[in-house]
Order: C-alpha cells, then structure tokens, then sequence
C-alpha cells in the first residue's frame, strides 16, 4: 500500500519563477547532465534500462530497451523526438510540466539525445498551447546561451541542437509514426510499421519517440541513480508518476505519487467525490482506456494492476464522475471526439466512429430502438483490431467498457423515452454543487504541497 505522495517532478512547481534557468539551477538542476557526459553512452543507456522507467505516453514500454534498439555504428543520423502533443481528453501533466519547470523536459532531452547518440532532437507540441511552446522556447534559449545546447555542451565534445515544433492541433499527430509525417512536412497520418522509428523513422533515420514525463524523469534518475528510482513503485512498475485527478474531485491536480498507488487513497488525498456526492465511474488513464467503478476503488494504479480488471493505466489521467453524470451523455461527447479526431486513412475508424455518433445520439435522444445496443457492440467489434492505430481501439473502448458495467442504464434510455438526467446537475457550475463546495476546486500542484 502507498499512502503517501513523492513529489520530484513536481517539487519545483510552487517555486518563484521556477520555469527559469537560474531557479531550476538553484534546486540542482542540470546536475544530471553533468554527470551523464562524464559517461559512456551504452553506460547511461544500461542505467535508463535499470531503473525499469517505463513510457509514461500510454503504452508503458521500457524506454532503456526502446533506447537500445537504436543501431550503433550505423552512419545515419539519430534523432530524438519528445511527443508534447497531449490531447486525449482528461490527460493533463505534460503541459502543466513544460509550463512549470521546462527544464527538467530540456535536460532530459539532452541527456537521451546523448544516450542514443542523435545530434538534432526535436520537441512537437501541441499548438494550441501557445504559452507552453513559448516558455519552451524560452528555456531552450537559455539552455544554448549557458552551454547546455549547441556544439561541445560543456567541453565534452557533443553536439546537439534541439527544435521546438508547434503542430497545429491534431489527437492523431500524438500518434508516433503520425508525428514524424506532421514533422516531415505532411499531413500526420499513422504510418504502417515495420520498418519501425527505431530502424527508418525521421527522415526514414533511426528514431526514439518518447513522452515528456518520460524524458522529465530521464535527469533524476541519472543524478540520483537506478536504484533511488526502483525503490518506488511495484515489481515491475517502477518509480513515481503524475496521476491528474479531474472531474467530479474536490481538489483536482496533479498528484505524484509511486506506481501502485489506489484511487482510494488519491481520493482521500484530494478531499473526495465532490461533497454530497458518490462515485459512479472513472477512468484510469484518460478516455480511451475503459471505464471502472468504485468496485475498481483498491485496484493498483500501475500497469498490471490496471491491465487486470480489463483496463489500461494509459496516461494516469484520473477522471472522476459522480452519480450525477448520464453514462451515454459523457460516452457520446468521447466518441465525438474520436470521431472528429479520426484521420480518415482507415474504414473501420473513419466510418465507424461516424455510425457509433449517430447510434449513440439517437440512443440519448430518445429516439434509439432495442437494435441499437446490439448496433453499438457490433460496430465496436468491427472497429476494434481492425483499425490501423489505437485510435480505432481507443474509440470502442468507452462504449464496451460502459455496456459492460451501465447496461440497465442504456436500457432505460431506450425504454424510457430519452435521458432520464438532468445535464445540469452534473456541471461544476451546478446549484446543488455550488451550495456545497467547500470553494477547494483549484488546479493546485498538490503533489508539492501535500
Ligand atoms: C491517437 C494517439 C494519440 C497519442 N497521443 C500521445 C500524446 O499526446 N503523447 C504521448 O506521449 N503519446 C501519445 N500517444 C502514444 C505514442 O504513440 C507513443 O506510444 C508514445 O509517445 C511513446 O512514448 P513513451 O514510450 O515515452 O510512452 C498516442 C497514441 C495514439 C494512438
Ligand atoms: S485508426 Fe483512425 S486515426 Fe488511426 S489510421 Fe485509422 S482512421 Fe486514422
């Protein structure tokens, strides 16, 4: 059992103009850096691979091995690409990471761009972020104007040159292969693998794609060491990780804390369900990954805990939904998304999304027939596996997850004329909610304060 919160990426977020060289510097920043240049590069691999970090964008992959599948001695360049696209609905820690403390995500970059051995690294983020994309910006400047970037970084003999890309606002360019299109020049679709990024990626050159929580966590596990890191967290889930609590919480925000921790004690941490108020469902890792329950309240949040009551830890990006929430209400605005999210490249996606919109709105209307819920696991079962990235799968996952567990709810709307809710009473904004509050729905850096 976890019980408690371990801010490290988090630690400098309430400090005064933390997003500075000369703050990050003060709170022993770029001291791992320092360190991996008096390294060898296979060295800082094999201590990335024994800390057991593992992707924090979704899937959960190692990144020490996804590192070491880079061919050495080729003669092509290397490049590193940071995936800061963050866009699936209820994710919300890498912005708040680049916003706060940039240079831990730029010094992390140049200790991976090291390890691998590339000597352009690029960062794409989501263009809608404007203010983030300039704050990077910013620190990357400074990081060139302190030797930190550019040519000979600290008399070590290493080059590198580091790009802030700012797409223009597309789920699908979070996609990894999409991503190196859209930075290509094209427009971002997935593309088929093999060959993958690590052999033919940027510029068909080996590529490592990582997410910036990944890259952020690169700094101190070098400066403090692999086991500092495998100390926190579970067998094979190691380490401290951001979970973003959202919704229907008292305090919602960003909570660091090591893998395995359980939504119980996220809850008790950030003062529970909005007062007055129940569980219904949530989601572990933002939208594309299934629903649970409060009977899923103790479950561990990392990724076998997870993966064994049929879900994924994905993004950590807690969703919380009292017992106000209409079930097919919040499935329909997800599949929305998906739906105008989805690139078009592939049928099952491109047109399935378009039929779960139609069936899911005719169900919440109240003009749904007794097909429809048979519709709707059809249309899931053609798209999922189907589809040519998780996208498709993604899609599915809300709708079957939440047939599985609010069947009777479905089935009200289509024997009972329509949505038996109220949307009203679901909003933050709602009366009931606001007599309630306790006026602590901030979006606080907990994991700093606690
Ligand atoms: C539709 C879609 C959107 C994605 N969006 C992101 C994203 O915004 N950020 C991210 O890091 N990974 C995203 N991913 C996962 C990436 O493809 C990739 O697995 C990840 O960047 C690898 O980094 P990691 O190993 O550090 O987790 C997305 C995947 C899909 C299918
Ligand atoms: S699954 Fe959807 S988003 Fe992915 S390639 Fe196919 S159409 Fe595009």
């Amino acid at each position: 059992m976890v019980d408690t919160l371990t801010p490290v990426l988090t630690d400098d977020w309430d400090t005064d103009r933390a997003w500075t060289l000369k703050a990050y510097e003060k709170a022993g920043g770029y001291r791992g850096l320092r360190s991996a240049l008096t390294m060898k590069q296979d060295d800082v691999i094999a201590l990335v691979k024994d800390s057991g970090l593992r992707g924090r964008g979704g899937a959960g992959f190692p990144t020490g091995m996804k590192w070491g599948f880079i061919p050495q001695g080729d003669d092509k360049p290397h490049y590193l690409v940071v995936n800061a696209d963050e866009s699936e609905p209820g994710t919300c820690k890498d912005i708040p990471l680049m916003l706060a403390t940039p240079h831990t995500l730029v010094e992390g970059v140049i200790i991976s761009s090291y390890a691998i051995r590339a000597t352009t690294a690029f960062i794409y983020c989501r263009g809608e972020v404007l203010h983030v994309v300039r704050r990077l910006q910013r620190a990357v400047q400074e990081a060139y104007l302190a030797g930190h970037l550019g040519k000979n970084i600290h008399g070590s003999g290493y080059d590198l040159d580091l790009i802030v890309h700012a797409g223009a606002g597309a789920y699908i360019c979070g996609e990894e292969t999409a991503m190196l299109d859209s930075l290509e020049g094209r427009r971002g679709q997935p593309r088929l693998r093999p060959p993958f990024p690590a052999v033919a990626g940027l510029y068909a050159c080996p590529t490592v794609i990582n997410n910036v929580e990944t890259i952020a966590s690169v700094p101190c596990i070098v400066a403090n060491g692999a086991d500092w890191f495998s100390a926190m967290g579970t067998e094979k889930s190691k380490g401290m990780t951001i979970y973003s609590l959202s919704g229907h919480v008292t305090r919602p925000g960003q909570y660091e804390a090591p893998l395995g921790i359980t939504l119980r004690e996220l809850l008790d941490m950030s003062g529970g369900v909005r007062q007055g108020h129940s569980l219904k469902f949530w989601t572990p890792g933002g939208s594309s990954t299934p629903i649970l329950t409060a009977e899923h309240l103790d479950v561990p949040l990392d990724y076998e805990g997870v993966g064994s009551v049929g879900s994924m830890l994905g993004t950590k990006a807690l969703q919380i939904f009292d017992e106000t929430t209409c079930i097919v209400r919040a499935v329909l605005r997800w599949t929305e998304f998906y739906k105008h999210e989805s690139c078009g490249k592939c049928t099952p996606c491109r047109e399935g999304t378009w039929w779960l919109v139609q069936t899911l709105q005719r169900i919440e209307n109240g003009e749904g027939s007794d097909s429809d819920l048979d519709m709707l696991v059809d249309l899931c079962d053609n798209i999922l596996g189907r589809s040519s990235c998780a996208l498709g799968d993604g899609a599915t996952s809300p709708i079957t997850s939440s047939i599985q567990y609010f069947r009777d709810e479905y089935v009200a709307h289509l024997t009972g004329g329509g949505c038996p809710f109220d949307p009203a009473a679901a909003t933050l904004f709602s009366s009931s909610a606001r007599a309630l509050s306790t006026g602590g729905a901030s979006m606080a850096t907990a994991g700093a304060s606690a």
